[in-house]
């Protein structure tokens, strides 16, 4: 059957047609909020290389969880910019560390909305990499143990779910291990299991003050010209027992997603980076683009690639666009 038979365009003639065919579908559920907590009272700072995203202290980051739990935005992650940092990163697992200090106080002012909080050592070390070092070298074993110390006070501190963003070999097993241990089995791991080592990080790390002091972090995060070996990346976090996957950056990496989300069926989230949202900001600043519909079209794609969920920093302004039109 092809033309004049066939006519795609039928299906496209109205919105309501349009609307009753429509494959996919972008919800409020499908949202989670990334937050920059810092220390101190009563700070909101824009920061400068992400347009509209904040520094905030712990008490005004707790209103804002109030306000995004409100807007039905199912969760939130966290990210701390700590006091003062180290070479072991030691304050990404005190008990008072910054994030430990948010969790508790974000759960008692909204206490469903569901905490995610980033585990990984580069905000808080000197050196700004995401492992201990040894001279100019990244360990992978001994970073393990600080990751496992890092999540487990993450729900000791009431979080829900925790994110390692790491990309040490290893570090789900034994995350999993530390929680499993200490009476937090019932706490889910969200793996960044397929994380490039990406340009797209670029205003996050002005955000975290986590650019690294030397090097750069290829050594262990993903050659952006492999594809297979997503699949194999995901494949270990899962046996070690990852609850779900995550792929990042976004954009430029759907086949990734579509790929890893066929191949395994399990829950899959990406991420859409700092630097995917401050083209679009950019962008949209200068008049070049449509904002809304760029941003909901970049969405929609993460959705058409098979994401489950979308970490964004478009979330709370989405959910409010979401609102209006029901
Ligand atoms: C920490 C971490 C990073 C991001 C999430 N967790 C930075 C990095 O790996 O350099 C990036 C998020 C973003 O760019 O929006 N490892
Ligand atoms: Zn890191």
């Amino acid at each position: 059957m092809s033309f004049p038979i066939e006519r795609p365009r039928r299906l496209r003639r109205n919105e309501n047609l349009r609307r009753l065919v429509r494959e996919n579908r972008l919800s409020v559920d499908d949202l989670v909020q990334p937050l920059f907590v810092v220390p101190g009272k009563n700070i909101k700072k824009e920061i400068p290389s992400m347009a509209r995203q904040y520094h905030l202290s712990i008490d005004l980051a707790a209103a804002e969880a109030v306000r995004i739990a409100e807007l039905g935005i199912p969760a939130i992650i966290l990210f701390g910019i700590p006091e003062k940092k180290d070479e072991t990163g030691s304050e990404a697992y005190s008990e008072n560390g910054i994030i430990q200090k948010a969790v508790r106080e974000i759960k008692k002012a909204a206490p469903d909305l569901l905490v995610i909080t980033d585990v990984c050592l580069c905000e808080y070390t000197s050196h700004g990499h995401c492992g201990v070092i040894s001279g100019q070298e990244i360990l992978n074993d001994p970073t393990l143990e600080l990751l496992g110390k890092t999540a487990l006070s993450h729900a000791a501190a009431g979080a829900d779910i925790v994110a390692p963003s790491d990309m040490m070999d290893g570090r789900i097993a034994a995350i999993r291990q530390a929680l499993d241990n200490n009476g937090f089995s019932h706490i889910a791991i969200l793996s960044y299991a397929v994380k490039y080592a990406s340009a797209y990080y670029g205003p996050f790390r002005d955000a975290a003050g986590s650019a690294p002091m030397f090097g750069d972090r290829r050594g262990y995060q993903m050659d952006s010209a492999n594809g297979l070996e997503a699949l194999r990346e995901a494949e270990l976090d899962l046996e070690e027992g990852a609850d779900m996957i995550m792929v990042k950056p976004g954009i430029a990496y759907l086949d990734i997603l579509s790929n890893v989300k066929r191949e395994f069926e399990r829950v899959t989230a990406i991420y859409q980076v700092s630097g995917e949202y401050a083209m679009i900001e950019t962008a949209a600043k200068a008049g070049l683009v449509d904002r809304k519909a760029i941003i909901m079209e970049t969405l929609m794609s993460f959705k058409r690639a098979g994401a489950d969920f979308i970490l964004t920093y478009h979330a709370s302004e989405v959910a409010g666009w979401l609102k209006e039109k029901k």
